[in-house]
């Protein structure tokens, strides 16, 4: 690392530090290219923001206008991931605040989740410009932050939307038809994939499968975490 870098590195550690050791809750940085807005809830996501509030680890640091981190419960026990930020979540700098994401939350109520509750990010943090797919080198530069993610926040269940993010969580390049309907072993995590939420919005069909898919996690995640009233599946 040049020492230039070491040096905003420092200092932008030091000033989150600082204002979390203050109490406060968001941070917003502004330059004459660039924005970069977040917040953070306790000094343990100090070390969590501190990458990704200068990443310049691949190409999509160019073109992107807010880095999507990520939102939701920090202690979440369901994590969702999705594929990355479209044009609606690079101007918000929030995942899945677009068509896509109504629909999702519109998924999450089905089975008794406030968004609120879990954590939703996505495999890229940054939108690909006209949301072109994700590129291999893009994800690989990526893919350590979500670890991080998953390490810090420990979800007891993970759903996967897309195909991307399926096969990227799983280090497999099965389709999605072959890697839905089952539960995973994630690192010890169970993870369930499913059809990503605008795939569906093209493909009404998909909805039994997606009904199906998100019954099963809440199933399992009562089993596993049972902090929720009961709750019973109905037909969708
Ligand atoms: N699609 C995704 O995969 N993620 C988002 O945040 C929005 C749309």
């Amino acid at each position: 690392m040049d020492d230039d870098r070491h040096d905003v590195i420092e200092l932008s550690r030091r000033y989150i530090t600082q204002q979390a050791e203050l109490g406060g809750s968001e941070f917003f940085f502004q330059n004459a290219n660039r924005s970069l807005k977040g917040s953070f809830s306790s000094q343990q996501d100090v070390c969590f923001w501190e990458e990704s509030l200068i990443c310049r680890r691949c190409r999509l640091a160019q073109t992107r206008k807010h880095i999507v981190w990520g939102e939701g419960n920090r202690n979440a026990s369901l994590m969702l991931v999705g594929e990355a930020p479209g044009r609606e979540e690079d101007l918000q700098g929030k995942p899945f605040v677009g068509q896509a994401g109504r629909l999702l939350n519109n998924i999450l109520k089905a089975i008794g989740f406030e968004r609120k509750e879990v954590y939703i990010t996505n495999i890229l943090k940054c939108r690909p410009p006209e949301n072109r797919d994700p590129l291999p080198d893009e994800i690989k530069s990526c893919l350590p932050i979500l670890e991080d993610q998953i390490l810090r926040i420990g979800p007891k269940v993970i759903l996967t939307l897309g195909r991307y993010a399926g096969q990227t969580l799983l280090m497999t390049a099965d389709p999605l038809n072959r890697l839905r309907g089952k539960f995973h072993d994630r690192g010890g995590i169970p993870c369930r994939v499913t059809y990503h939420p605008a795939a569906l919005l093209r493909n009404p069909q998909w909805k039994r499968p997606v009904w199906e898919d998100v019954q099963a996690l809440r199933i399992l995640y009562d089993q596993i975490v049972g902090d929720k009233p009961p709750w019973s599946p109905h037909e969708k």
